[in-house]
């Protein structure tokens, strides 16, 4: 269970692989004793990734594009022992001109950013709200608040995944478990690789210690950077006309 200071015991990364999601393990201040699961789909990568962190790690395949084996994959770190901890980082992002250019490859891109975490997210939470502890952390996007048309099919995919997780919260009220969602702008790194950074960009050291420090707190909602919260007030209230002339 999280102690005063929101150290975690045992923590699920699903998308283990994830730069932030990793960035995010780095930044927790939680003993050595902490254990930490890697879920994703290359193992060797998956146990690299594991020796860099100050943790004991291990890994758990799983495949976002997969859905059958969800409940299974996230039943089996439960059935392991108590989990304080998930993270849902898995994600991909296709560039929009690819995507109208081959329409199918709209199909993973979203079951990815967005149905995968639905399937194994409602099975964290049930056994979550069956312990009575844990938190669910979950990297929306700003990408998640207005769509827009240089990438809407990843913005859709978010804005999905960013009112499930709100939904999520809601219906784990009063449960003892919590539900802390993460809207990053541009963050520099690999999904990021050849793009050129967009205003407010970050690191994901950067996310990483901003969601340790909201961990540290009662907060339900952190936006990294902290100016990007008052930053996508203006993105909403551009006019149309004008929002459809942004060349990104
Ligand atoms: N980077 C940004 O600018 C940014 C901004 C806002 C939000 N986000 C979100 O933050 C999250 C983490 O992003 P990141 O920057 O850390 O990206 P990343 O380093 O590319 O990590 C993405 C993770 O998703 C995993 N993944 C992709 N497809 C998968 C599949 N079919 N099955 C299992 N795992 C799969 C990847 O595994 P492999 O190693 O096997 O590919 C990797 O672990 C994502 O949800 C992303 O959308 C990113």
């Amino acid at each position: 269970m999280l102690d005063d200071l929101g150290r975690p015991g045992r923590v699920l990364l699903l998308g283990g692989t994830s730069e932030i999601g990793l960035a995010i393990l780095s930044s927790l201040r939680a003993p050595a004793s902490t254990q930490v699961l890697l879920a994703g789909r290359d193992e060797q990568r998956l146990a690299a990734a594991g020796k860099e962190l100050p943790f004991s790690a291990a890994t758990v395949p799983f495949d976002a594009l997969a859905p059958g084996t969800h409940q299974a994959v996230v039943e089996q770190v439960f059935d392991g022992g108590p989990v304080d901890l998930v993270i849902a980082a898995t994600g991909v992002l296709t560039p929009q001109d690819e995507v109208e250019r081959e329409p199918m490859l709209a199909a993973p891109m979203i079951d990815t950013n967005f149905t995968s975490h639905v399937t194994t997210l409602l099975t964290a939470a049930a056994r979550m709200r069956a312990q009575g502890f844990g938190t669910i952390v979950v990297l929306s996007s700003v990408a998640a608040i207005r769509p827009r048309r240089a990438n809407f099919v990843y913005g859709a995919a978010k804005a999905g995944l960013d009112a499930f997780a709100r939904g999520l919260a809601d219906s784990l009220d009063g449960t003892g478990v919590r539900v802390l969602l993460v809207r990053p702008g541009f963050v520099t790194g690999r999904m990021t690789a050849g793009m050129s950074p967009a205003p407010l960009s970050s690191t994901p050291a950067q996310v990483g210690a901003a969601v340790a420090a909201a961990l540290e707190s009662k907060a339900a909602l952190v936006w990294v950077p902290r100016s990007l919260a008052a930053a996508a007030g203006v993105l909403r209230a551009v006019p149309r006309p004008l929002w459809r002339r942004m060349p990104r």
